[in-house]
């Protein structure tokens, strides 16, 4: 049977993360933060003290991950998060990094019947045929906001006005590169959580995966 692929693309701050790890417990599906792993990466090169631009030793950090870099809570730091949309555009990263993906989301671990991917360019490029594609959004200021509270929460000391600069920065770095820029995919479902709290978002979300595995 084939696996169940459910991607969920967005840009930062859209809620997308925590909608895909709902989505991923209620339908029993494996879930992948891809993001995950090019944060991974990233923190690789920066602890080395690499250059973000080296190619060679970013393909080589790729193909070095051990499940335990995902698992570092630095992966969630700022730096990290902004190191790691400074070398996602290089496409040899990201071919070094597209196999793993693929490979999780046909044959998810512990034989679950589906996986859960969430990313940039799920629904495009590294999963052009999943089962149901949704495309996460919020308005820059909704999602600026979320951030700022994440962040505070976490005892850090940090102006709403720079939040939302730095994410205006990601936002067009994600969207302006060359290499699988974020994109919704033509036949992906566009939720919008500006005026939605996480709930509210997920209830949406399931019933969008429901109704396409029904029809499926
Ligand atoms: O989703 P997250 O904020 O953790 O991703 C960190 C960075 O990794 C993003 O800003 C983006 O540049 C990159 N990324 C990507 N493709 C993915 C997932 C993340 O380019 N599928």
């Amino acid at each position: 049977m084939n696996s169940i692929i459910v991607a969920v693309d967005g840009p930062v701050a859209s809620g997308k993360g925590t909608l895909g790890r709902r989505l991923a417990e209620r339908f029993g599906f494996a879930y992948l933060d891809t993001g995950g792993l090019y944060r991974a990466v990233a923190l690789r090169m920066l602890r080395g003290k690499h250059a973000l631009d080296d190619v060679g030793i970013l393909v080589a950090q790729a193909k070095a991950l051990e499940p335990s870099d995902l698992a570092d809570p630095a992966l969630r730091d700022e730096k990290t998060g902004e190191a790691a949309s400074i070398v996602a555009p290089v496409p040899e990263l990201r071919a070094a990094l597209l196999e793993y993906q693929r490979e999780f989301a046909s044959a998810p671990p512990y034989d679950a019947p589906g996986a859960v991917l969430d990313g940039r360019d799920i629904g495009t490029v590294v999963c052009p045929n999943a089962s149901v594609k949704l495309f996460v959004t919020a308005s820059a200021e909704a999602r600026a906001q979320r951030r700022f509270a994440e962040l505070t929460a976490k005892g850090e000391d940090v102006e709403l006005a720079t939040v939302l600069e730095d994410l205006a920065k990601r936002d067009a770095r994600d969207s302006g590169r060359a290499s699988s820029p974020l994109v919704p995919a033509q036949d992906a479902h566009l939720l919008d959580t500006t005026k939605m709290d996480i709930e509210a978002a997920f209830q949406a979300a399931e019933a969008i995966v429901a109704a396409s595995m029904k029809s499926s």
